[in-house]
């Protein structure tokens, strides 16, 4: 199966459409067609409405409410964070009054390959998460002067450029979600959950199969704000198996 994995993250603002419809012919269908989806999709109104700089938002939203994962006090990393929509998501939920500014209780350390604007609460860290000195400028974040802070929770919504082979996207995908696990299974505690976007396609079974050899509880989820047309989904797994 193709990754159908379309975009959703940027709420475009109506100005963009003439920008958006140009090019050949096809593509200007497929944008208009995009853009009509995307104006009219309730995710990006409620978005808009609430404040949040993606519609992306809502999928955490759903996945928290159902498996209850972000928690007062909570130390959570924020994996492929740009435009800063889950960010924005646990910031609220840390802060005693559900604010986006002001008492924070608890700590979010996100990280993109892409620059981020500032979330007040968040700290930033922009590099590539598959580089070892990126990680290492993460493990720093973590250690305070107590020592090496374990993670509550680890969100990843990081997705790959897709080439359009399969073979290579499945790699790209894999590779990613491996290395959140890994990340989970160095830096979190025995309790804490990971939640990662991957893709129904091939490899999809075998990251599954990692998932439910590393964690106790395993959680397949499609939120409803992911688009019924994008193999878009998500994995989440509960305390970790084999605590190192
Ligand atoms: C779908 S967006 C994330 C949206 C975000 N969760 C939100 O709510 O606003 C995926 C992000 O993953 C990032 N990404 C992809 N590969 C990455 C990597 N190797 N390291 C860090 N970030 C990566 C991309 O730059 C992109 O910003």
């Amino acid at each position: 199966m193709k990754v159908n994995a379309k975009s959703d993250h940027k709420l475009l603002p109506k100005s963009t459409t003439k920008v958006a419809a140009k090019g050949d012919a096809k593509g200007k269908k497929v944008n208009k067609a995009w853009l009509h989806d995307h104006i009219n999709d309730p995710y990006v109104k409620q978005a808009r409405k609430e404040g949040y700089r993606a519609r992306a938002a809502f999928k955490l939203k759903e996945m928290d409410e159902t498996l209850g994962l972000v928690k007062p006090g909570d130390c959570v990393v924020d994996l492929g964070s740009t435009p800063g929509a889950w960010s924005q998501y646990v910031r609220r939920k840390l802060s005693p009054t559900g604010a986006a500014a002001g008492a924070l209780n608890g700590r979010i350390i996100a990280l993109d390959l892409l620059p981020m604007e500032p979330i007040e609460g968040v700290s930033f860290i922009q590099g590539d998460f598959r580089e070892p000195d990126v990680l290492e400028k993460l493990e720093q974040a973590l250690r305070s002067e107590q020592g090496a802070v374990k993670v509550d929770l680890v969100i990843s919504d990081m997705a790959p450029n897709l080439s359009g082979i399969e073979s290579v996207d499945a790699a790209r995908i894999a590779h990613l979600v491996e290395l959140a696990v890994e990340f989970a299974q160095s830096r979190m505690k025995p309790d804490g959950s990971l939640v990662v976007k991957l893709f129904h396609g091939s490899g999809y079974d075998d990251l599954v199969k990692l998932f439910q050899a590393s964690f106790k509880v395993v959680k397949r989820m499609k939120p409803k704000a992911s688009r019924s047309n994008s193999s878009e989904t998500f994995l989440v797994g509960k305390s970790l198996k084999n605590v190192t």
